[in-house]
């Protein structure tokens, strides 16, 4: 993982808003013996073939995975599936081949609301914060599969995102883009997930507010749960991932490492601008 533009002292050591039951036994950040490596890994959409309704396919055979430790990112040209491949794992999607499986079991016929009380949240690319409502009372909707007090881990989504705590009484639709993103992420990290996938998490955020929420999103990470994310900066997305897939018309066109993917002329060319 390439940190050296980040802090280590930034990461938030309190791991208690993660939940350590359930977590894969394979070492993160390994690239050799990849292909069974990604077979185990925590969570993972498998071979992935499948559409919406009753329409094309917009999946072929598409792999995204993550293990404990990590931050997987998905790249690629508009259109190319990215999202497709996330609502695949959450459950979103009838898949005609394939599997998805969280730490070992076979979660391919579970409902998105049934995959949240595996452990899974999931921040969608878009309408994924309630406008209306305040800051606060999207991160107790967040909570919502929750029957013990949520007072700790809110205390912990304020402590990740000190602005959220300010304007916690603000209607979230009055925020700021990048700062209704942090009201998105703080409400799926409201059910303890044991893994977070984010679509898009900088979508129309400026540059500055990009490193802010990858400096967020990095911190989330340490605290030991794995991230799955889409993202459109693909350079920088690629610069903290562990794990990099380039997806092209719903196949996986390129995986590696994101230092990998980042130097194969290919997807330099192709996808980076060169
Ligand atoms: N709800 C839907 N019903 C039918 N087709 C859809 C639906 N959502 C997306 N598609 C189609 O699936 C394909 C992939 O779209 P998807 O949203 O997964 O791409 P993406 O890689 O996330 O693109 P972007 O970078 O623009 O977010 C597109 O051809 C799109 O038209
Ligand atoms: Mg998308």
């Amino acid at each position: 993982m390439t940190t050296d533009s980040y802090q280590d002292d930034r990461g938030n050591k309190d791991r208690s808003i993660t939940n350590p039951h359930g977590r894969g036994t394979m070492s993160p950040g390994t690239t050799s013996g990849e292909r069974s490596h990604t077979q185990d890994a925590f969570l993972i959409g498998d071979n992935m073939t499948g559409g919406y309704g009753q329409g094309p396919d917009i999946l072929h055979d598409c792999t995204i995975a993550v293990n404990p430790g990590e931050i997987a990112v998905i790249v690629g040209p508009n259109g190319a599936g990215k999202s497709t491949g996330m609502k695949a794992v959450f459950g979103m999607l009838n898949l005609r081949k394939g599997a998805v499986r969280l730490d070992g079991e076979d979660i391919t016929a579970l409902s998105p609301q049934d995959r949240v009380a595996k452990g899974m949240g999931f921040v969608p690319q878009t309408s994924n914060i309630f406008t209306s409502m305040t800051v606060e009372e999207n991160l107790e909707m967040g909570a919502f599969i929750r029957r013990d007090d949520i007072r700790e881990t809110m205390a912990q989504v304020y402590d990740l995102f000190p602005i959220l705590k300010e304007k916690r009484g603000q209607a979230a639709g009055e925020l700021s883009g990048g700062q209704r993103q942090q009201v998105a992420v703080g409400r799926a990290l409201m059910t303890k997930p044991k893994v977070l996938m984010l679509d898009e998490p900088t979508a129309g955020v400026s540059p500055i507010v990009m490193d802010e929420l990858f400096d967020r999103i990095i911190e989330v990470s340490r605290t030991g749960i794995p991230i799955l994310m889409v993202e459109q900066n693909a350079r920088q997305a690629l610069e903290i991932a562990d794990r990099g897939y380039v997806l092209v018309q719903g196949r996986n066109a390129h995986t590696g490492t994101g230092k990998e993917l980042l130097a194969d002329e290919e997807v330099r060319r192709s996808f980076l601008g060169g």
